[in-house]
């Protein structure tokens, strides 16, 4: 199938909404950097999540806590350069939110201000409700985050799904009904049984997104480098790679490296040439005649 390439418009939060209300899924994927949104805005996704996965995916860390604002902003403005049309949410990182409701607004702000984004993301669920209000009283959409939260997996023991039982269904149910009222305009639900997110889904007014939560969210989301086959380090059940870029690229600097090396590369055709009389009056300058 080839990208799409009729012009299409900015997607906003009322696009996001009419979905909902259609039915259409919402199409979502993380982008880090310039090339990577220039690429998601052309194929015509909705939203570019500057997720804190970068963390892992781009940087090398074992998690996404240590990940710091300068850096996430470094990367949001990468991605806002790249995209035109998607609409752009940058992940609020670990302890930027969580300690003083007056920071989280800064924080969210910068986002804004200086990462060129259009809406913030934050894990957690009822806790979160004073802070969600302050960011989107001061007119910063948020997208609310429950399931399976990478910040606090030490807490969760570990990347395991959520809500498996009914207590633990029943408290990501109450999560999302306090999320959407307190104002949230879309709620990311990740590693959640099929079942419990349909339930959600139906139950909120908002757009559910879903990340290993079945088919029946209102829109699916899914991390740039598992999609492409960037990223061997681990892939869970609920990634589907679309292809093996990884393994060809990996092909790719082979041959590079065995082309250098048997002087099969750089060919003529990537050479520049130079008039004959002009080199052999250099040599004459040079004394090589
Ligand atoms: O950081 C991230 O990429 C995310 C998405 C996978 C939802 O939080």
């Amino acid at each position: 199938m080839s990208a799409q390439t009729a012009p299409r418009k900015k997607v906003t939060l009322h696009h996001l909404q009419a979905k909902k209300q259609t039915g259409e899924p919402i199409t979502m994927l993380t982008a880090y950097d310039y090339s990577a949104a220039l690429l998601g805005d052309r194929a015509g996704l909705d939203v570019l999540l500057v997720g804190d996965s970068l963390a892992m995916v781009m940087l090398g860390l074992d998690s996404t806590v240590s990940i710091t604002m300068e850096e996430m902003l470094h990367h949001c403005r990468a991605v806002a350069r790249g995209a035109k049309n998607a609409f752009l949410i940058g992940d609020m990182p670990f302890m930027s939110y969580q300690v003083e409701v007056a920071e989280a607004v800064r924080n969210a702000g910068r986002f804004v201000k200086e990462g060129g984004m259009e809406a913030v993301k934050l894990e957690g669920g009822r806790a979160m409700v004073p802070t969600i209000r302050a960011i989107t009283q001061v007119g910063i959409p948020v997208l609310g985050h429950i399931g399976l939260t990478p910040q606090t997996t030490s807490a969760l023991g570990g990347y395991k799904v959520q809500g498996k039982t009914a207590v633990a269904a029943h408290t990501l149910y109450q999560d999302a009904l306090a999320l959407q009222e307190v104002g949230c305009f879309a709620i990311v639900l990740e590693a959640i049984p099929a079942p419990v997110s349909a339930v959600i889904s139906r139950s909120l007014t908002i757009p559910t997104i879903g990340i290993g939560a079945g088919a029946e969210c209102d829109g699916q989301v899914l991390v740039y480098h598992d999609l492409l086959g960037l990223f061997d380090k681990f892939t869970p059940k609920f990634v589907k790679p679309y292809a093996q870029i990884g393994q060809q690229i990996g092909a790719a600097l082979v041959q590079y490296r065995e082309d250098v090396t048997q002087r099969v590369f750089p060919g003529p055709e990537h050479t520049y040439a130079m008039p004959e009389e002009e080199l052999a009056a250099f040599l004459r300058l040079i004394g090589q005649n």
